[in-house]
This record gives C-alpha cells, structure tokens and sequence, in this order.
C-alpha cells in the first residue's frame, strides 16, 4: 500500500518535470517566434530607409545606426528619441510591437545584452512627446553633429542581423 502511494507520487512528480519541461520549450519557441516577428517588423518598416543591416545612407541623411545608436543609449535623452524620432514613432507599429523591435534591435546593433528592455508603457510615454525639431533635437543629444555620420560602408555587418 505505501510503496504504490509512493509510486503515485513518483509518478506525479515526474509528470510534473514533463509539464514543467514542456512549458519551458514553449516559452523558448514564444521567444523565438517574437523575435522573428520583431525583424520582420524591421524589414517591412524601417529597412527601406535604414537598410537590412541599418547601415542606412548618410550621404541622404539616414544616419548608420551602427554608430549612432550606441551613442543615443548613453543618455535618457537619447534612449528616448529612439522612439520619439518620427521613422519610429510614427510607424504604423503598435507601442508593444516597437518595444518588441528595439528589444531585438539593440542586441543585434550593438551586441550589448545589458540595455534594459523598452517596455510597452515606456514607448507610449515617448510616444506622446513629439519632438518638435527633430534635428535640432538630434543634433544637442550626440553633441552637435549633423544628421549623418561619414559612411563607413567597409564595416562588416552585425552577424544577428
Ligand atoms: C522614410 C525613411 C525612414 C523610415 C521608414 C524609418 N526611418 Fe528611422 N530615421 C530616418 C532618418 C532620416 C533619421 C534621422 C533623424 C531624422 O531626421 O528623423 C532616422 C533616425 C532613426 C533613429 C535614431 C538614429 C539616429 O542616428 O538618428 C532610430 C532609432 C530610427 N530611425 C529607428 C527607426 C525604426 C525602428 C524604424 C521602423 C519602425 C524607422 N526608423 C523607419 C529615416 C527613416
């Protein structure tokens, strides 16, 4: 009697591990799958103008990312505009779908993990604070330069792109 219990119980627990195992495989592929969904919204959206690997083209004023962004992370005023800057805010992306994208982006440009994560209600509340002049703007944030950087098109593309 008390050995089959304990089998029971055995077998509850090992039940248990398969749930547990099942449920972190699809917690994983969730991730995967936003990902995925995170650079598709950068080629539909941003990639016409930024280019797949956001090198862009400075020479018509879309900036290298490459360079920029880390930049632009160094401050709140400039994580900020990543999201107030009209490519981003005024995308037909919902707040969460651009959180998700520059949750991917970041890594992929800068292949830092430590930038924390944009939240839904972080990217609303950039959202609703346009900027007036953009450039003016852009230019006091990254200490007066213009709005393209020198092309630097010999750099090799971030492999996770
Ligand atoms: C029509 C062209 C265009 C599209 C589409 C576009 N951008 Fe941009 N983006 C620019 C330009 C030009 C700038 C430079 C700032 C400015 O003048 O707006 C810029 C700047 C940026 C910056 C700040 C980097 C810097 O150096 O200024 C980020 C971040 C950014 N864009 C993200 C995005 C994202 C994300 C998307 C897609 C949802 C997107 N952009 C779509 C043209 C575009």
């Amino acid at each position: 009697m008390a050995s089959r219990r304990a089998r029971t119980l055995r077998l509850a627990a090992l039940r248990g591990l398969g749930l547990l195992a099942l449920a972190t495989l699809a917690t994983t592929a969730n991730a995967q799958a936003e990902l995925r969904h995170a650079r598709d919204n950068y080629l539909l959206h941003c990639s016409g103008c930024h280019q797949p690997d956001a090198r862009g083209k400075p020479s018509a004023g879309i900036p290298d990312m490459r360079e920029t962004v880390p930049l632009l992370l160094a401050t709140p005023a400039g994580r900020a505009f990543l999201i107030q800057v009209p490519g981003t805010s005024a995308s037909a992306l919902s707040d969460a779908e651009i959180a998700g994208l520059m949750n991917w982006l970041m890594p992929a440009l800068t292949g830092r993990h430590d930038v924390p994560a944009f939240s839904t209600e972080e990217v609303s509340r950039y959202r609703r604070q346009p900027l007036d002049d953009v450039s003016a703007h852009r230019a006091e944030i990254l200490g007066g330069g213009s709005t393209a950087t020198p092309d630097q098109t010999a750099r090799a593309s971030p492999g996770t792109m």
